[in-house]
């Protein structure tokens, strides 16, 4: 079976929002692999530059005239030296020169096809036999912030997590479930709810945060009763977005009010132990280490998770580890730009005891490479919505390696510490 490259073609796609963007085809000489890169909206500071100056369009020139040269010949199963020669044609540190996406798009594509050359599954080929664990999925029902216009609460997302399930295909059961339950409710509720999503495919509504908690708790545990395995929920505050740096506050804009470092941490440890959250993410804006590592100390059973934070990068996650801050990392390999710079800060996760939650974007296409990454990784959470076509097309094709699996299947190990 032989990977060498022969051929790499790029081409514009469009994403959930209509948006443009970049999607590749790895020819091997006996396979082939295809991968489209997705795109956030409340991005992290500190996340690579997505594509060079001109867009999609200058990208995929960069494909055709350099990329596709330097990687012709190479073996795709040195996915290192496949990384690695993207970061030379690159030469900067943010991926201005080729694009964030235009290497995520590369680096996964190349993956696939040395998975296809070998007759493999993706999660297969990366992950080896030992690869059997289905992540827990962590499914966006509500949502607010910067996912949102108009009236709507001031948190990014309230997400299911039926961390009692047995099995995955029980676990997105349950999910589905919350999330119709909560379609139902706001519909009696909230005067003016006309069934509309955000494109993560979670409920836009006119309800406060408070009545929001109250709608999810009140639903996950109903759920829970009738499927009789516990189905807990958490958040993503999404704080990046609502910190104001020169008030030094945090601006709630629906509820009108404002929340100093100190307020914001109280509030938050009341809400974890208030609604028993298993599941924080964002609680603090994407400088603050120091916070992150109180509310971690001060809350129990509950996993603290950097986003912005972290952003998948290797060098901040050390930092992370120095002073005990969050306990749990979003994985977003867009965010970093390619597997191997994502699969490094897995490790090193993995390594020091953080939870890794592999991660959809807002912006998303049919792509489901991610579904494949947390298993083969044993990732314990996937974040990846509850319906809407570009997070099915994921939590489907974890259905597909499920049922693959057979009675290989495991759940992952997922602690809630
Ligand atoms: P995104 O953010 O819009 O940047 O994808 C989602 C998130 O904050 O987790
Ligand atoms: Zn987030």
């Amino acid at each position: 079976m032989s990977s060498i490259i022969e051929d790499l073609i790029a081409r514009k796609v469009f994403n959930n929002r209509g948006e443009e963007t970049i999607e590749v085809d790895v020819v091997t000489a006996n396979g082939f692999g295809r991968a489209s890169a997705p795109a956030g909206k409340s991005r992290g500071k500190n996340e690579v530059v997505y594509y060079p100056q001109g867009g999609v369009d200058a990208a995929l020139k960069k494909i055709d005239e350099q990329v596709a040269q330097e990687l012709a010949g190479l073996n795709a199963d040195f996915q290192e030296e496949i990384d690695t020669t993207l970061h030379e044609i690159d030469g900067t540190a943010n991926f201005k020169g080729i694009g964030g996406n235009t290497a995520y798009a590369v680096s996964m594509a190349n993956a696939e096809s040395a998975a296809n050359s070998h007759g493999l599954l993706l999660f297969q080929f990366l992950g080896g036999n030992a690869a059997n664990m289905l992540p827990y999925p962590l499914g966006n029902c509500i949502s607010g912030g910067q996912h949102t216009r108009g009236k709507a609460p001031d948190i990014q997302e309230f997400l299911a997590l039926p961390h009692g399930a047995a099995t995955f295909l029980e676990a997105q059961t349950a999910n589905t479930l919350v999330h119709r339950k909560i379609g139902d409710t706001l519909k009696k509720k909230s005067t003016g709810f006309n069934g509309g999503k955000s494109d993560e495919g979670a409920w836009i509504a006119n309800v406060t945060d408070e009545e929001a908690f109250e709608i999810m708790a009140k639903t996950c545990e109903e759920i829970g009763n009738e499927l009789d395995f516990e189905c807990g929920f958490g958040i993503d505050v999404a704080s990046s977005g609502m910190w104001k740096e020169k008030e030094e506050k945090y601006v709630y804009e629906r509820e009108g009010t404002k929340r100093d470092t100190a307020e914001q941490l109280e509030y938050l440890i009341n809400l974890t132990e208030k609604y028993h959250l298993a599941y924080v993410e964002d609680p603090f804006h994407e400088e603050d280490f120091e916070s992150f590592t109180e509310l971690t100390k001060k809350t129990k059973n509950c996993l603290v998770c950097g986003d912005d934070l972290f952003t998948t990068n290797n060098e901040r996650l050390n930092q992370g580890i120095k002073q005990h801050a969050g306990n749990a990392i979003i994985i977003k390999v867009n965010q970093v730009g390619t597997l191997t710079d994502a699969t490094d800060t897995i490790e090193n996760a993995q390594r020091h005891g953080y939870t890794n939650v592999v991660s959809h974007r807002s912006g998303d296409t049919t792509d489901w490479h991610i579904a494949h990454l947390a298993v083969a990784y044993k990732c314990p959470l996937i974040k990846t919505g509850v319906v809407e076509g570009a997070r099915i097309a994921k939590l489907n094709e974890l259905l597909r390696i499920e049922h693959f699996l057979g009675n290989r299947a495991r759940m992952a190990d997922l602690k809630l510490t």
